[in-house]
């Protein structure tokens, strides 16, 4: 959908919405499409999936999701051993609803859960031995090849898409989708500058090389990973005023923020059409939380 925004507007710049919020009422935007190929695997080989989050992990929340709508087992590791012991905030316990089998573990084995040993007594731990594992966020090869489609979908529609990053996978294929000349913009939403490095090796993995035309813009984290100061707060309930499109905090939020403050910046010539895509909704019960938490 365009929006119309003076903001944009006043430097001859249109914006798009690409609504991958819309995709699904449960599989929210870019889960959805990176969860999509990795379900018919599992299914295929009648595997339970394993897979990692925090506290208020929307790739967990997805996943659970997709096992109840598919008759498929799920079992979460969430970081955070203390966890176990208090009652399920309100991300986990959907998961939960929806038959997510949760395991808590301490934050440094969480760390080092990709070390194949420590993986394997995860998952021996975690009654899942042969599971099917989806990394934390979702983002492997098969992700990564099925957000391709979210670029081709955009081909011939905007010059520059812009949405934000967590691990990157979401930004790896959408760039490998998009057409000669279309550029992407990732917005990191975790400070550390390590994105690109991330994103240059999920293409390698998913597509052998190199893809597409993208880059990353590391300056609009707000300080890291969950956190919403005050400013970002009233961009994010300001934009939901204007253009009555709801905007999810912990990533869309800083994805529109950073294409507003680029136009300002003149990064983008007049006559450029933008595209946003947003990439997931808000969580009802994830917000007071999440401001302060730092888990993903
Ligand atoms: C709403 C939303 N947008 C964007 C992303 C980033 O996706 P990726 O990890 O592929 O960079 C996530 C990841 O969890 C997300 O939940």
């Amino acid at each position: 959908m365009e929006v119309d925004d003076e903001r944009f507007a006043r430097h001859g710049v249109r914006l798009l919405l690409k609504r991958d919020d819309l995709i699904h009422p449960d599989l929210i935007g870019n889960k959805w499409r990176k969860l999509a190929r990795n379900l018919d695997e599992a299914a295929a080989r009648g595997r339970t999936i394993v897979t990692f989050g925090g506290a208020y992990s929307n790739h967990l929340r997805a996943t659970a999701a997709a096992g109840r709508l598919l008759g498929l087992a799920t079992v979460g590791v969430v970081r955070g051993q203390e966890l176990a012991d208090r009652p399920l905030n309100p991300s986990l316990s959907r998961c939960a609803a929806d038959g997510m089998r949760l395991h808590f573990v301490d934050r440094s084995t969480y760390r080092r859960k990709t070390d194949p040993d420590v993986l394997a007594g995860l998952l021996d731990a975690a009654g899942a031995a042969d599971a099917y594992v989806v990394p934390e966020g979702g983002s492997n090869s098969l992700a990564v090849q099925g957000c391709t489609d979210l670029g081709r979908e955009l081909r011939g529609h905007a010059d520059v898409v812009a949405l934000a990053c967590g691990t990157g996978g979401t930004l790896a294929g959408l760039a490998a989708g998009l057409a000669p000349g279309q550029r992407a913009v990732g917005v990191a939403v975790l400070k550390g500058g390590f994105l690109e490095d991330d994103v240059r090796a999920l293409q390698e993995a998913a597509f052998g090389g190199p893809r597409g035309s993208w880059r990353v813009e590391d300056r609009f984290h707000f300080g890291g990973y969950a956190r919403v100061p005050a400013e970002l707060e009233a961009f994010a309930e300001d934009f939901e005023f204007r253009h009555g499109v709801p905007v999810e905090r912990l990533y869309v939020a800083k994805a529109l923020y950073a294409l507003v403050a680029l136009t300002q910046e003149g990064a983008f010539p007049r006559g450029t059409t933008l595209a946003a895509v947003i990439t997931g909704a808000p969580f009802e019960g994830a917000r007071p939380s999440a401001q302060s938490s730092t888990s993903r």
